[in-house]
This record gives structure tokens, sequence and C-alpha cells, in this order.
């Protein structure tokens, strides 16, 4: 029950959905304190592989140990260190903005002051008494970034958070990922936005057809293949251009 070392670690995942091979032996560590990303196209494996590193799916094969332990099966002292942003589907049924973070809050044993706080860190405290299924998209995003965050977990793990988000809530929602990081959260997020990838993480892994390509941080893989941008990485690395 190592508590030192990497963050996260994950070894020779492999996950099949019937023909589909969607995560096909993926490797790699962060460090405590990281902001990594899970880059690639639509299908490459991100999701799939995300779910797998948090325990919320059972791989075919591989390992990955969160925080020194494995996060399969499921171990209830990891889920409480662990932030996942949920879908908003996920949302329970019928509840307003605040009464859905009081109930995370309260399974977790949170105070339901600091689940209002992080309403208020969302910008959602003027949504605080409108129902789930009446905030935008860019609100229910935000709130269940919110309820993913109450417990201040050690590691947060996000899928996508800004896809569907106007400019100014995604500059929002970074900075936000960006105060969370500098107090010392470990973050892990997937994206198919090679430019949200480069500004964010320290470092990323391009991810294609299930398998990881490369690891590294962004201007040092930009600078190894002499190239200009990610996006031109992704052409080295697969011979195809990158379509988001
Ligand atoms: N529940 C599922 N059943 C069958 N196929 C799936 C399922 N989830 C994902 N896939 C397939 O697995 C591959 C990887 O999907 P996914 O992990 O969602 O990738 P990404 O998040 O990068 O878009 C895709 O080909 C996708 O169609
Ligand atoms: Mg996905």
């Amino acid at each position: 029950m190592s508590d030192t070392g990497a963050a996260i670690a994950v070894e020779g995942l492999r996950k099949r959905y019937g023909d589909v091979q969607a995560v096909d032996g993926v490797t790699f560590e962060v460090g405590r304190g990281e902001f990594y990303g899970i880059l690639g196209p639509n299908g490459a494996g991100k999701t799939t592989t995300l779910e797998l590193v948090e325990g919320l799916r059972e791989p075919d094969e591989g390992t990955a140990r969160l925080l020194g332990r494995p996060s399969w099966p499921r171990d209830p002292a990891l889920l409480a260190r662990i932030g996942v942003q949920l879908q908003t589907s996920a949302f329970f049924d019928k509840l307003t903005a605040r009464e859905q973070i009081r109930t995370f809050a309260a399974l977790y044993g949170v105070p339901a002051a600091r689940a209002d706080a992080m309403l208020g860190t969302v910008g959602l405290t003027d949504k605080a008494h409108v129902r789930d299924d009446k905030l935008s998209g860019g609100q229910a995003q935000r709130l269940s970034l919110a309820c993913a965050l109450v417990h201040d977990p050690e590691l947060v793990f996000l899928d996508e958070p800004t896809t569907g988000l106007d400019p100014q809530a995604r500059r929002n929602l970074w900075d936000l990922l960006r105060e969370i990081n500098a107090a010392g959260r470990t973050i892990v997020l997937t994206t198919h936005y090679l430019d949200e990838a480069e500004l964010l993480c320290d470092r990323v892994a391009i991810m294609d057809a299930g398998r990881v390509l490369r690891v590294g941080a962004p201007a040092a893989l930009i600078r190894e293949l002499g190239v200009a941008t990610l996006e031109d990485v992704f052409l080295r690395l697969t011979g195809r251009e990158y379509r988001g």
C-alpha cells in the first residue's frame, strides 16, 4: 500500500468492445501535481482509457494504480481521494443546482457551506435554485465539475471538460483548472482540442486507435519533431491530418 511515487501508474491496459479494440495496450505514468492531457481524435480511445484508469470499467488486461492503490476492483478508500467529472446525465433527478452539489457533498461528508462555495467558484450561485434539467449545457458542465471537486480530491479526472462551452466559459474553466493544479492537485483531462492541451498541460499522451503514440511536454514534442504545432506532431506520427 505504498503511497509514494507516481500519482497514476498505468500498465498494459486493454479493452475490447465486440470487434473494436478500444484500448490496445496503454502504459503511462502521471507524477504528483502534474497537469496531464490525453489527446487524440474522436474514437481514439480516450474515454475508455480514462474510465479504466478511474476504476469505472474493468480492463480486459492491465492495471492502473492511483496513489499507489489498484483502481480495480473499486476501492472505497480511493474513491474519496479522486474526483471524476460526471456526465450531466449522472445528476440526481429533479434537484436544483444547490441540492445536487449538497447531495454530492453529503456523500463525502463535506459541509453544505463548502458545497455552496464550490457553486460560487464555478459561477453558478445565481443558478442555485434552478433545476438541473433547466440549466444550459455550459451550466450543467460547470455543475458537474463542481460536484467532482467538492471533496477537494487529490486526483481530478475530466473527460472533455470544455466541449460545448462558449469561449468565455472555456477560459474561465481553464483558469479554475490552473488554480486547482497550482494548489497541488493532479489533473488528468482528455481533449480533442490540441490548442487547449498545449496551453494547459505539462505533458500529453497522444492517442490514436487505442494506443499511445507519444508522451511528452507539448513544446518538447513540437521541437523534437521540428514542427510548428501539435497538429503537425499528430500528422508526423500517424501520416494523417488531425481532425478533432
Ligand atoms: N460502450 C461501447 N460499446 C461499443 N463500442 C464502444 C463503446 N464505447 C466506445 N466504443 C468504441 O471504442 C472506440 C474508442 O471510443 P472512446 O473510448 O469513446 O474514444 P474517444 O473518447 O477518444 O472518442 C471507438 O471506436 C468507439 O466507437
Ligand atoms: Mg471521449
